[in-house]
C-alpha cells in the first residue's frame, strides 16, 4: 500500500434488512499461490477469478522483478509465464510486499531455493510481524539471511545454492510455514517432508500436484489431527489452469452481517468450502446460525457451494484451540457474532491472533469493549458476553488491519448506534469494493 494513501474514515449504520446475491472476491490465499506457482512453472498459466488485492498485487509486482512476466487482462484474467524452478533472477530493488504476510513468507520461501540474493520488506504491519519462524527452516534448507532486525523485516535472504531436503516439524500450526518450507524444497533433491500436528489450509500441497509435482498427504499423531506431506523436490512445473474460487474468509463479512441484521435473506455465490477454511460456518451452525449450501460442486479442484443465509438468533458457544486452523482469520467477525448472541461465548487458543496485520487479539477486544459489548482476554482465550442489543457507537482504531476494520463495519450494521472506524483504506488488501458490495445489499457504509 502507498504510504501516502490518506486513512479512509468509514461508518457503518443500521438500515434494515439485507437482500440479494453476490459473490465476493477470489480467494486470497488461493490467489497468491496461483501466481507463485505460475512464476516457478515453464509457459504459461491462465488464471481465471483472481483476487485483485493489494495482497495480490503487491505478491505479483514481487514476482515480476525476480524475472516472471505476469500479464493481468481484465476482470481477474491472468497469464503468468513462469520461469521454472530455480530460475528466479537477483531483483534489483527490494521486494515490498506491503501488508501481506503470505505473499512475503511464501516468497522467502521460493526464493530460499534459488541462488540469488534478495531484499525484503513491507509496510509498518509487515515489519512487526515475526519471520524469524520462517528462516529457521529456510536456513536449515541452505539460505542465509545476511541482515535482518531481529528476525523481521526488512532483511536480505540469500539463497541456496545447492538446497538440501529437510524434515521440519513446526511448532506453530501455520499454513505459511508449511508453504514457505514446501517451495524451498522444489529446488532441493530429494524428499522435503512437513510434519504438522494440526492440519492447516493444504492449497500449496494440492496447487503443487495440479501442477505435476509428487506430492504424498498422511495423517500424522493421534486420531489423524495432523498430516506429513512429502514432496518430491526438483519437479518441472506444468502449468494448468487456475479458476479461483470466491473466498471463504471475505464472504464471512456479509454472512455474519446478514445472520445479525433482522429479516435478511442473501446468497454468497461460489464460496470455497474446503474444510480446513470453513471452521467458523461449523461455529456459526452450532450458535443457531441459518446457513444453507446450495449447489454443492467442485470447481478447479475445491469444492464450492453458494450459501443462503438468513438472518437468526444466535447464542452462546465454546470454541475449542483445536479448530482455530480452520478459523484462524474469521475470531474478529466471529467475536462480532458473539455480542449479538444470548450467552457467553469462549473462543480458545488464539494465541496466533497476537501476530497477525494487528495484535488481533486485543484490537478484537478493544473492537468490542469501545461499543458496549463485555469481553475479557484470558490467557489467549477470548471470552464475550453477548447479551442481545449491542450499543455501538465506538470509534474503531483499525491498526492497518482489513478483518478488524470490516468486523467493527459489521457490527455498525446491527448495532443501536453507529459504528465507525479510523481507516478502511486497509479493506483493500483482501476485499476490494467492499463498500459497494455490502451497499447494494442494502448496507448503509460511508
Ligand atoms: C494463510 C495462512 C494463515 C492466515 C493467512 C493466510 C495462507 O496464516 O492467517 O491469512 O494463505 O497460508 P498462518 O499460516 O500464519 O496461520
Amino acid at each position: 500500500m502507498d504510504p501516502c494513501v490518506q486513512p479512509a474514515p468509514l461508518t457503518a449504520r443500521r438500515n434494515g434488512a439485507l437482500k440479494g446475491r453476490v459473490r465476493v472476491p477470489g480467494d486470497k490465499s488461493i490467489s497468491i499461490r496461483a501466481l507463485i506457482l505460475g512464476a516457478l512453472a515453464v509457459g504459461e498459466t491462465r488464471i481465471g477469478g483472481l483476487l485483485e488485492g493489494e495482497d495480490v498485487l503487491s505478491t505479483a509486482t514481487a514476482l515480476r522483478a525476480l524475472g516472471a512476466r505476469l500479464e493481468p487482462r481484465g476482470g481477474g484474467e491472468w497469464r503468468i509465464h513462469g520461469v521454472g524452478v530455480g530460475g528466479f533472477a537477483a531483483p534489483a530493488h527490494p521486494l515490498d510486499l506491503g501488508n501481506s504476510g503470505t505473499g512475503c513468507r511464501l516468497l522467502l520461501g521460493a526464493v530460499a531455493g534459488c541462488p540469488i540474493v534478495a531484499a525484503f520488506d513491507g509496510d509498518a504491519s509487515l515489519r512487526k510481524r515475526p519471520m524469524r519462524r520462517v528462516l529457521d527452516p529456510l536456513e536449515r534448507i541452505g539460505a542465509r539471511t545476511l541482515e535482518s532486525a531481529d528476525g523481521r523485516l526488512p532483511l536480505r535472504l540469500q539463497g541456496a545454492r545447492d538446497p538440501i531436503p529437510i524434515v521440519f516439524e513446526p511448532e506453530v500450526a501455520s499454513a505459511q510455514l508449511k508453504s514457505a518450507t514446501l517451495l524451498a524444497g522444489l529446488a532441493a533433491p530429494g524428499e522435503t517432508t512437513v510434519i504438522e500436528r494440526a492440519a492447516t489450509r493444504d492449497h500449496t500441497e494440492k496447487m503443487l500436484g495440479y501442477f505435476g509435482a509428487n506430492v504424498r498427504v498422511a495423517p500424522e499423531g493421534q486420531g489423524g489431527a495432523g498430516r506429513r506431506i512429502t514432496l518430491a523436490g526438483q519437479p518441472e512445473l506444468v502449468p494448468a489452469p487456475i479458476v479461483v474460487p470466491a473466498d471463504p474468509s471475505s464472504s464471512a463479512f456479509p454472512l455474519v452481517a446478514a445472520l445479525l441484521v433482522p429479516g435478511s435473506d442473501i446468497v454468497l455465490d461460489g464460496v470455497m468450502t474446503n474444510p480446513l477454511r470453513t471452521g467458523l460456518f461449523v461455529t456459526l451452525a452450532e450458535m443457531g446460525a441459518s446457513i444453507e449450501l446450495v449447489g454443492v460442486r467442485n470447481e478447479g479442484g475445491e469444492e464450492v457451494a453458494d450459501l443462503r443465509v438468513r438472518s437468526a438468533p444466535l447464542r452462546g458457544v465454546e470454541v475449542p484451540a483445536a479448530r482455530a486452523p480452520s478459523m484462524i482469520d474469521e475470531y474478529p467477525v466471529l467475536a462480532v457474532a458473539a455480542a449479538f448472541a444470548e450467552g457467553i461465548t469462549v473462543m480458545r487458543g488464539l494465541k496466533e491472533l497476537r501476530v497477525k496485520e494487528s495484535d488481533r487479539l486485543a484490537a478484537t477486544a478493544a473492537l468490542l469493549r469501545g461499543n458496549g459489548v463485555e469481553v475479557e482476554i484470558d490467557g489467549d482465550d477470548l471470552v464475550v458476553q453477548g447479551k442481545g442489543p449491542v450499543p455501538g457507537g465506538g470509534l474503531v482504531t483499525t491498526h492497518m488491519d482489513h478483518r478488524i476494520a470490516m468486523s467493527a463495519l459489521v457490527m455498525g450494521l446491527a448495532s443501536e448506534r453507529p459504528v465507525a472506524i479510523d481507516d478502511g483504506s486497509f479493506i483493500a488488501t483482501s476485499f476490494p469494493g467492499f463498500v459497494e458490495l455490502m451497499g447494494s445489499l442494502g448496507a448503509e457504509l460511508g
